[in-house]
């Protein structure tokens, strides 16, 4: 399988499986628990069906959208996610540079392998950095000064994360950060020479936002996990939100609301958006799917800030029904991760041009022109 084999994400995840060791592979794959929530948030998208109209004359469909005060090409980006030089030796390179050339958005994670000031080195295109609230309280502002320092767009403070979820497929592989070598994974990284080279001889591993900071989570002798455990600050609460939108002062998403209380909380602390997420299934298992709660949030602030979707979404049909029942955007995490570990950049693309013809294609066949015509009477339940 090559990735001009990949015709759609489980494409991209089934050589994504064989080319990264397994460890690796199931850090990405995984959610926590049961995997309930993980498996719902894909699986809630099949509730409904979308509605067409037809004759509409669909010669030219505009699939842009402006979301996080930027106009990008259409309605799906990257979300924030961890470690990208795990996945390919190029890391957040890869990412970034794909991004820019398809017109969206890329989130760089506090946990990136590549800095603030070298991905606003490598990509012009729009950048959004995602931010946690480390005990180290010097840290936020070191952040969201280089952020504003580098021209990054957008903020977002994943609020879901104040402990880590229990992915039980990290015990069972023996996964660690950085990647080791352990009695349980031993086997897994022989076998795969290819990444296992390019790793041994590619740059020191490092989350290099912070690693200047604190050796921890660059040290080898403690795990992302045991990071998040002991570096997240737990009194985490609306002050510290309030504290960050306030200094950052631009387009700004809470990334994990879930509640109505709390979509109302963050207008009044000065958010621009919301991120309906539960961390791809990662944290807390048994929570509802974004899908799902999306009428919910959109009936209840919908018109006051900005709602993104985020998990689950793997066709772009995912994306329009979202956005007819009021998503501004959706967001992508596996998904791209997968064409990551498949093929480096070229994946990362590969991966966007079918989201992005599965969009246009489908927008076409529902005879929408532009994103506002997808609206809710396009939507109907079983
Ligand atoms: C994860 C964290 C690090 O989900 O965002 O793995």
């Amino acid at each position: 399988m090559k990735l001009n084999d990949c015709h759609n994400v489980d494409d991209f995840r089934k050589l994504a499986k064989k080319k990264l060791p397994s460890p690796i592979f199931h850090y990405i794959d995984g959610g926590a628990d049961d995997e309930s929530t993980l498996k719902r948030n894909t699986d809630s998208f099949n509730k409904c069906d979308l509605v067409p109209n037809v004759l509409t004359d669909v010669s030219n469909v505009d699939t842009s959208t402006t979301v996080l005060g930027q106009k990008i090409d259409f309605p799906l980006f990257l979300s924030p996610t961890a470690m990208h030089q795990m996945y390919h030796h190029e890391g957040e390179q890869a990412t970034a540079r794909a991004a820019e050339k398809f017109g969206t958005f890329f989130s760089l994670s506090t946990m990136g392998t590549k800095s603030i000031e070298e991905v606003s080195n490598i990509s012009g295109g729009p950048k959004m950095f995602q931010l946690y609230i480390h005990k180290d309280q010097g840290l936020t502002d070191n952040l969201i000064e280089r952020c504003q320092r580098s021209g990054f767009k957008a903020m977002c403070l994943t609020v879901d994360t104040i402990v880590a979820g229990n992915r039980e497929r990290d015990h069972r592989t023996g996964f660690t950060t950085p990647p080791k070598l352990t009695l349980e994974s031993l086997f897994s990284f022989a076998t795969h020479p290819e990444w296992s080279l390019r790793y041994l001889m590619g740059p020191k591993f490092k989350l290099a936002n912070i690693s200047h900071l604190t050796k921890k989570g660059s040290s080898i002798e403690i795990s992302i996990m045991d990071y998040i455990n002991s570096q997240f600050d737990t009194t985490m609460n609306w002050k510290h939100a309030e504290y960050a939108a306030k200094k950052w002062n631009g387009p700004f998403a809470l990334k994990g609301v879930m509640s109505v209380e709390d979509a109302k909380r963050a207008i009044d602390i000065g958010a621009t958006a919301i991120m309906i997420s539960n961390h791809g299934g990662r944290q807390l298992d048994g929570s509802r799917a974004p899908f799902d709660q999306l009428e919910t949030l959109v009936e209840a602030v919908g018109d006051k800030i900005e709602i993104i979707l985020d998990g689950g979404i793997r066709r772009g049909t995912h994306v329009l029904k979202a956005l007819a029942l009021g998503a501004k955007a959706c967001s992508i995490g596996k998904a791209y991760l997968y064409a990551l570990g498949a093929g480096g950049q070229p994946g990362v693309e590969r991966v966007l041009q079918k989201m992005k013809d599965e969009i246009t294609r489908g927008m076409t066949l529902m005879g929408t022109r532009n994103v506002n015509e997808l609206t809710k009477d396009k939507i109907a339940y079983r």
